[in-house]
């Protein structure tokens, strides 16, 4: 049911959207092979995390045009609505690029245009029966997916600065979304804490979900050498022999070196 006492200034994306650069960012996002969510799981009907990260970030800033007669009075005159407009398409044409996933320059651009409109509308609502629980100025409203899928939207929600929560009937989403946004913040800045292999080394410091990526690579390293001694004796490398390499002048500089196997038949 709608709250008719709460005051909401129209949202960018009810006015308009950078829809060229949205879908630009989305075809290249399709080619990303290396560190996007997708390579971690196949999920169908994925979103792209371009086109999660604009409408959640459009959804969240105010629109600045005029606005009077709902309650409040808001927004600016039409040509400086224009300009406060391409702003905003600005941090949204730069917030979709892949590279700038992680950069804190554009993110912090985006979470205070964010953070801009929360006040504003605290500011509108400030009347509001239950303002001081609802409509806490230093505190945003909390995100939630109840059909998260892949996770695209929460994901994107917690890079903007929300509390970011992901259900869904399927224990498999699930589980994509554990291992993407419940586990990585809570060892947010930790060192590793699973046994170095041999060789390794260790960083002086450990930045974001660097200490945890590392430990899941430790603990795969460690899965591979128990695999290893159980049962490796039933996977033997091949060794390139004079005779395996005869027909074969690719193989002639290897004779005598042995390989792991790719495929058995
Ligand atoms: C289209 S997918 C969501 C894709 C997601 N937005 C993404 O980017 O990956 C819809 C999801 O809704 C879930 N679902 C369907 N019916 C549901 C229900 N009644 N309760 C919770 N989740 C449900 C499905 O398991 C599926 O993961």
């Amino acid at each position: 049911m709608t709250d008719t006492n709460v005051k909401f200034p129209k949202k960018l994306i009810e006015v308009a959207l950078p829809l060229d650069a949205i879908n630009a960012a989305c075809v290249r996002e399709k080619a990303i092979r290396h560190g996007h969510p997708s390579t971690l799981h196949l999920w169908w009907a994925r979103r792209p995390l371009a086109a999660a990260r604009a409408v959640i970030f459009a959804s969240m800033v105010n629109d600045p045009g005029y606005e009077v007669g709902s309650g409040f009075r808001h927004g600016v005159n039409k040509v400086e609505a224009e300009r406060k407009r391409k702003e905003l398409f600005q941090i949204i044409e730069d917030l979709v690029k892949w590279e700038n996933s992680n950069n804190p320059e554009v993110l912090e651009r985006a979470r205070n245009a964010i953070m801009e409109s929360w006040r504003e509308t605290c500011k509108y609502n400030a009347k509001h029966p239950r303002a001081k629980e609802l409509f806490n100025p230093d505190q945003l409203p909390a995100f939630h997916d109840p059909f998260a899928g892949g996770g695209a939207l929460p994901l994107e929600a917690q890079r903007l600065g929300l509390e970011s929560y992901a259900s869904d009937l399927n224990p498999v989403p699930v589980l994509i979304n554990k291992a993407m946004i419940e586990i990585p913040p809570r060892f947010h800045n930790s060192r590793p804490v699973g046994t170095l292999p041999k060789g390794g080394k260790t960083n002086l410091t450990y930045n974001g979900p660097e200490g945890l990526a590392e430990d899941i690579s430790r603990y795969g390293l460690w899965l591979l050498d128990e695999a290893k001694k159980r049962i490796g004796q039933y996977y033997p490398e091949v060794v390139i022999t004079e005779e395996l390499a005869k027909d074969r002048p690719d193989l002639q500089d290897l004779i005598g070196k042995s390989f792991p196997v790719i495929a058995y038949v």
